[in-house]
């Protein structure tokens, strides 16, 4: 017969849930010792079947509820244990990874940015890939304009979907034509971004870098306007505190200039400081910072404008000029070589 005690004792001696199944299977298993006897039971006289069936009944029982009440007993403990080597130290410091930072360029283009937003300006950045139309045509270059030369442009083999060849911009100010199409008039809008030119490079030029155009056309504007606007722009980026009412602080000069889409034009001119080898400001110098100029009535036509009605100002700079002049870098090819020494010290 069976031992139910001594069966019940070996099952709450398990020590792990692999021995406990071992030792219920030896008992209660398809060839443990109780199937042993069900067989038994089967050729049993009726007498002997009930004792017996009786007793291998309460067996089967006992011995089951044991190793239930086991098992979870096991299974709590196993989980107690991987729980504890599972712990995580919430205040170990997280591992440093290297971040990157803006480049000086990206910096300086957010500021400008900044800086015309606050004075109310829409700040639009097109693509780099235009129209000749938008590039020359509608802003009173013809294609057989000399300053097509100047601008040496890179041309795409693709056509836009009208059938209108395709270049890389060769200055922002192609976006004028579309954004006073995109928002009518009166408007204020800089357009900042990148520009290509298939140039040979020096220490002075590049294929590509940054400009930032603007126009504010509206109803009697004057030169006042412009020459106002541009000194409260580059008095904010000659000051280099980004504000508006640092314009006090700026001299400017400005002379005439020709560019198609202006009439008439001017540069503009900053005194700014020279820093020494040292960071010491020595000298001053005069530095040519923007372009601008009374938008050209045929700018204004060629988008749908009546130039008797509206007029308005337009201005552009280049941003790596602007901070090769700020920060003293004799080659602007440093600000896209890739040099980590350079990105790294701004
Ligand atoms: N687009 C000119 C260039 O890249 C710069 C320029 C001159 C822009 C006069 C203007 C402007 O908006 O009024 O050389």
């Amino acid at each position: 017969m069976i031992d139910i005690q001594s069966a019940i004792q070996s099952i709450q001696s398990a020590t792990n849930s692999i021995d406990l199944q071992t030792t219920f299977d030896a008992f209660l298993g398809k060839k443990g010792q109780l199937a042993e006897l069900f067989k038994k039971l089967a050729v049993a006289s009726p007498e002997e079947k009930k004792e017996l069936g009786q007793t291998l009944s309460t067996a089967k029982e006992q011995i089951t509820s044991a190793y239930l009440s086991k098992a979870k007993e096991l299974q709590i403990a196993e989980i107690n244990i991987q729980l504890e080597s599972d712990i995580v130290d919430s205040t170990i410091p997280a591992a440093q990874r290297p971040t990157g930072h803006a480049s000086l360029l990206t910096q300086t283009r957010r500021e400008v940015e900044e800086l015309c937003h606050n004075m109310w300006f829409i700040v639009e950045h097109g693509h780099d890939i235009v129209t000749k139309f938008e590039n020359f045509t509608s802003l009173n270059i013809p294609l057989t304009h000399p300053a097509t030369e100047m601008h040496d442009t890179l041309y795409m083999d693709q056509t836009d979907p009208d059938g209108a060849q395709l270049l890389l911009r060769t200055h922002t100010t192609s976006l004028q034509n579309s954004l006073i199409k995109k928002y009518g008039l009166p408007l204020k809008v800089v357009m900042p971004g990148k520009v290509y030119r298939n140039e040979n490079t020096d220490a002075t030029h590049d294929t590509t870098f940054y400009q930032l155009d603007g126009i504010v056309i509206d109803k009697n504007i004057t030169i006042g306007h412009m020459i106002q606007t541009m000194k409260t722009i580059i008095g904010a980026l000659v000051n280099e505190d980004s504000s508006p009412r640092s314009t006090a602080r700026v001299e400017v000069r400005t002379r005439p200039a020709y560019f198609p889409f202006v009439e008439p034009g001017i540069e503009m001119d900053a005194r700014y400081p020279i820093i020494d080898e040292n960071g010491n400001k020595t000298r001053s110098k005069w530095m040519e910072i923007v372009w601008a100029g009374m938008i050209h009535p045929e700018v204004l036509i060629q988008a749908g404008i009546d130039p008797s009605e509206y007029n308005g100002f337009a201005f552009g700079f280049g941003i790596n000029r602007l901070v090769a002049v700020r920060h003293s870098i004799k080659d602007i090819r440093y600000f896209t070589n890739g040099d980590l020494r350079f990105v790294k010290s701004f």
